[in-house]
């Protein structure tokens, strides 16, 4: 199989459409056989859930082609799973987790001329997301639902790659206290754009939203949860039910304890506290994990130790070793990698 021919090592994060996408159509209370397809448009009727009262959710993990040529996933199970709460949350049909993993191998193989190489630094992104397809005009789920999964190569979430960034304390909230902040509905990206255009119209990259009850306590940013380091050499991050329960920060916590001995705290972090902090990083699928070097909240200004150069120490080893982990030059835990190539 010939790779396509893009310039792998100056990819963004941006959508490139791909050959072949996977549709599951859901109908009469049952899902139907799944197939692949060749169009990427999706035809849908002006009434369905979605385009009237937002009724969707969506995943996003990637494949990574490894020191040894293989192309793996990283995890995937996890995201099958999130998917499932994210759907019963929203009152969808859940979509099985052997289906959702056939999804996967099915479209990455028969993309993986899009796979990027080992040592480009891009990896293939893919979006497995399902909707209601079905009409519905009072307020209720509808009847009918697609699922579906595209991918598409890219590069570094934040532009610069690994350069620390700087983001701002966002005068909005991302989720509502007992409202969908813990899954993956499209909703709630929606509710962060205004927020999200702001920072970057003020200079920042990202938002960091806070705890929506208070306003005291970290939450994470638009796209990705948060860890901080200690004087110590320990990590804290953030425990609070509005945010997204992240696989990165979950593996990231596991490679922390059980690969370099670090304590790790999982608790409510005070925004007060951030100064205690020397290093501070987001982590999830898209983010990996970014450093960042400071926070601005209005006229306080949080520099971290680690600086506004390169990432912080520990940051860098869990980044190295998560990556490694990813690309197979360092052993991964029992079911964290799934061979598809
Ligand atoms: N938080 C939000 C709001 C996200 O959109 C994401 C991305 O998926 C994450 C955190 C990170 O989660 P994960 O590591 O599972 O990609
Ligand atoms: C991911 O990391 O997979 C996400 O879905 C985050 C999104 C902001 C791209």
């Amino acid at each position: 199989m010939e790779k396509k021919n893009l310039d792998w090592s100056n990819m963004g994060f941006s959508y490139i459409v791909t050959d072949k996408r996977y549709v599951a159509n859901y109908k009469d209370g049952k899902w139907g056989e799944g197939v692949m397809t060749s169009d990427s448009n999706v035809v849908i009727n002006e009434c369905a859930g979605i385009l009237q009262y937002c009724q969707e959710c969506f995943e996003g993990l990637k494949a990574y082609t490894t020191v040894d040529g293989s192309i793996v996933t990283f995890r995937p199970d996890m995201n099958a799973e999130r998917m499932m709460d994210s759907a019963a949350w929203l009152e969808m049909p859940q979509f099985p987790k052997e289906r959702f993993l056939e999804a996967i191998d099915l479209v990455v193989s028969e993309n993986a001329a899009w796979v990027p190489p080992y040592g480009s630094g891009a990896t293939l992104y893919i979006r497995p997301y399902m909707f209601a397809s079905g009409p519905v005009i009072g307020v209720k789920p509808a009847d009918e639902y697609q699922f579906r999964m595209f991918c598409t190569p890219v590069g570094p979430y934040f532009k610069g790659g690994a350069r620390p960034l700087t983001i701002c304390v966002s005068d909005f909230d991302r989720a509502a206290p007992h409202g969908s902040g813990h899954i993956k509905a499209g909703l709630n990206y929606a509710m962060s754009l205004h927020a999200n255009i702001i920072a970057h119209s003020n200079g920042f990259d990202e938002n960091m939203f806070l705890d929506p009850a208070t306003r005291t306590y970290v939450e994470e940013t638009g796209g990705a949860n948060f860890l901080f380091v200690t004087k110590d050499g320990e990590i804290v991050t953030p425990k609070s039910n509005s945010i997204l329960p992240s696989i990165t920060r979950r593996s990231l916590v596991y490679v922390a304890e059980h690969y370099l001995g670090l304590k790790v705290t999982q608790r409510p972090v005070k925004f007060a506290e951030l100064p205690d902090f020397v290093e501070c990083g987001l982590c999830g699928t898209a983010a990996v994990i970014s450093p960042v070097g400071k926070v601005v909240a209005h006229d306080q200004e949080i520099c971290f130790a680690s600086g506004m150069e390169e990432m912080g120490p520990i940051t860098k080893k869990l980044y190295d070793t998560l990556t490694g982990i990813q690309m197979g030059t360092i052993e991964a835990p029992e079911g964290w990698i799934r061979k598809i190539l």
